[in-house]
């Protein structure tokens, strides 16, 4: 694992924070949580983040990539899938040095170290040349930044143009019924259910997620979040709200390769979440 990490930039969730602090904040958050992270996302999703990985990377893996970065990397599970479904060689990179642990011991697990190097470093400034990878994945990144523009634009400098990238994130239910119950699911349901199957840490991060989910997407709405992708570099971008809206997954490509328009989006009219 290689340390490239700078730790500077701001505040947890909106108000007057100085340089630094949402780092801190999201480092905080997720030290604890890497020896079970990947079986209670699992189960606290009830099943849901493992196909909204498989969409992102599957949007990727069209692609054959040959090198592949992912953003925000934790304990692996999206680079292991990477590496399952591609013969790229991938770097994952990551804030929080438990979570690269616990991805190291994960890979070494899967015996793919040959092909996946991990490194200590924030996605608002990666420690690579510019358009170093020929594909990018990002997973529940944006939440974590204080400029979610100036992160994308840094995203897309390090990928060659034509290059693929794909990014999951939770996301608000459209429909007023279903966001009722995910309210309900995301309010209710998950501080408790995180106290009883993983303690204190998983209750602070189930009392966490459904406010901070809300304010970022009465923030950046949707609509927002396609425009600073274009404005970031990307074009043919494609959207698909899965899971009844709560998984937003997002693809494009870096501007510059002449590929064919051909992304999607669905539904083509996304409200800009609440
Ligand atoms: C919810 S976890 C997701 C882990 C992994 N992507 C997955 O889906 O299994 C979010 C990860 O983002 C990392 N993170 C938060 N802010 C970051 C930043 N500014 N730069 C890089 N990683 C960050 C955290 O350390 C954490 O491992």
């Amino acid at each position: 694992m290689r340390s490239d990490a700078s730790g500077t930039s701001g505040g947890c969730d909106g108000g007057a924070a100085s340089a630094g602090e949402r780092d801190r904040f999201a480092r905080r958050l997720f030290t604890p949580l890497p020896r079970r992270y990947d079986a209670l996302a699992d189960l606290l999703s009830l099943g849901q983040d493992r196909r909204w990985r498989s969409a992102a990377v599957a949007a990727v893996a069209r692609a054959r990539p040959r090198t592949v970065l992912d953003v925000a990397c934790g304990p692996a599970g999206v680079t292991l899938e990477l590496a399952a479904r591609t013969d790229a060689r991938i770097v994952g990179v990551d804030l929080t040095e438990e979570m690269l642990r616990q991805g190291a011991v994960n890979v070494g697990r899967a015996g793919v170290g040959d092909r996946i190097g991990l490194v200590l470093g924030r996605g608002q400034q990666l420690p690579f040349a510019d358009a170093s990878f020929d594909a990018l994945t990002f997973t529940y990144l944006l939440r974590y930044v204080d400029d979610p523009q100036q992160t994308l634009t840094e995203l897309a400098r390090v990928v060659a143009p034509g290059g693929t990238v794909a990014s999951l994130e939770f996301f608000v239910p459209p429909n007023r019924f279903w966001r009722f119950w995910w309210w309900g699911y995301t309010r209710l349901v998950l501080p408790v259910a995180g106290g009883i199957t993983g303690g204190r840490a998983w209750f602070t991060v189930g009392c966490f997620l459904g406010p901070n989910i809300s304010r970022h997407y009465r923030r950046y709405p949707l609509p927002w979040t396609i425009d600073a992708w274009r404005r970031a570099g990307f074009e043919h971008i494609g959207v698909r709200l899965m899971s009844l809206g709560g998984g937003l997954v997002l693809w494009g490509t870096r501007a510059g390769g002449g590929g064919t328009p051909d992304a999607t989006h669905d539904p083509p009219d996304v409200p800009g979440g609440r």
